[in-house]
């Protein structure tokens, strides 16, 4: 049976890497889903797709629309039983003359609610040996909050709890109590903080079933790469293209035996960041 493997947030920057990465390194046999929100521009995203051995497709999945999450996982398991590989990657840029008030509700909802909608949904058809691996960043650590705000994270247990917790930071973006709360400004660090989070929750109910099945849940951060959405905020002088970023991302996911300690973890470039 050939390999299944779609990525999130792939007509453009890492996400197209990782999707002509695997297209190249796996075979004529296997899929590769080339998703995004947009029609037009994943369609030609696939044309733009050199030396792929996998058959690639270009279908829509708006990470916002829960409906359209749950059904694209229910197509995968009818038409493939499962899937093999899933990099949650999509982001919804901001750039820095946005009032962080105005944008916050869009932002959480397809960086935040779109990760655990892609949890929720695509971990029960990760076939056995499979890989979900959710794109957060180094700011995703623990240590990047105040402390007083870090046991929300540390000691949430479902994904409904975590999407309470993010949805009342939004909440205090919105009505101006952020600051004052002691939540930092970029709001960047609290929505990685919640996505390495969600690994997390889902890691540790299901730790000791998908290590026995030889399965891989993990959150990575990327490096610094030159994409849309970093350009407007940071300087990129030595940041790696999406194809170089995508290196180490592939690896992981691509490896026959991970190692088990990746399990669950925030991992660069092969090594696990330390969360608290
Ligand atoms: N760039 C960096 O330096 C850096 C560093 C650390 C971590 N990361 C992480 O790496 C990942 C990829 O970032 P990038 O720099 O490649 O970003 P990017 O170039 O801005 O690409 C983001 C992709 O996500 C898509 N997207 C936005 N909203 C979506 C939605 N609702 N549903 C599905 N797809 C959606 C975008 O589609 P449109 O084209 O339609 O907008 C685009 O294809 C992100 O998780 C980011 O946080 C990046």
């Amino acid at each position: 049976m050939g390999k299944i493997a779609l990525v999130t947030g792939a007509n453009q920057g890492l996400g197209f890497a990782l999707v002509e990465g695997l297209a190249r390194q796996l075979g004529s046999a296997d899929i590769v889903y080339l998703t995004g929100r947009d029609s037009q521009r994943i369609g030609a995203a696939r044309e733009r797709i050199s030396g792929a051995r996998a058959d690639v497709r270009a279908r829509l999945l708006d990470v916002r629309d829960g409906g359209a999450v749950t059904a694209f996982a229910e197509r995968m398991r009818a038409e493939h039983g499962g899937v093999d590989i899933v990099l949650s990657n999509h982001y919804l840029r901001t750039v820095p003359e946005d009032v962080p008030a105005d944008v916050i509700g869009a932002y959480v909802d397809a960086n935040n609610l779109g990760t655990t909608r892609m949890l929720r949904a695509f971990l029960p058809v990760l076939r056995p040996r499979g890989r979900f691996v959710v794109v957060s960043s180094t700011l995703g650590r623990l240590r990047e909050l105040p402390i007083p705000l870090r046991a929300r994270f540390e000691e949430v247990q479902t994904l409904d709890d975590l999407d309470a917790i993010t949805l009342a930071w939004r909440d205090a973006v919105i009505d101006g109590r952020a600051r004052d709360e002691g939540w930092p400004e970029f709001i960047n660090i609290v929505s990685k903080v919640a996505q390495v989070a969600a690994v997390r929750v889902v890691a540790g109910r299901r730790r000791t079933e998908d290590l026995a099945q030889g399965r891989l849940v993990a959150a990575v951060c990327p490096g610094m790469i030159d994409t849309a959405s970093s350009r407007p905020w940071f300087d990129l002088t030595g940041a790696q293209s999406p194809t170089q970023a995508a290196v180490a991302l592939l690896r992981l996911v691509l490896e026959p035996e991970p190692d088990p300690a990746y399990y669950g973890e925030l991992v660069r470039f092969g090594k696990v960041l330390g969360w608290p």
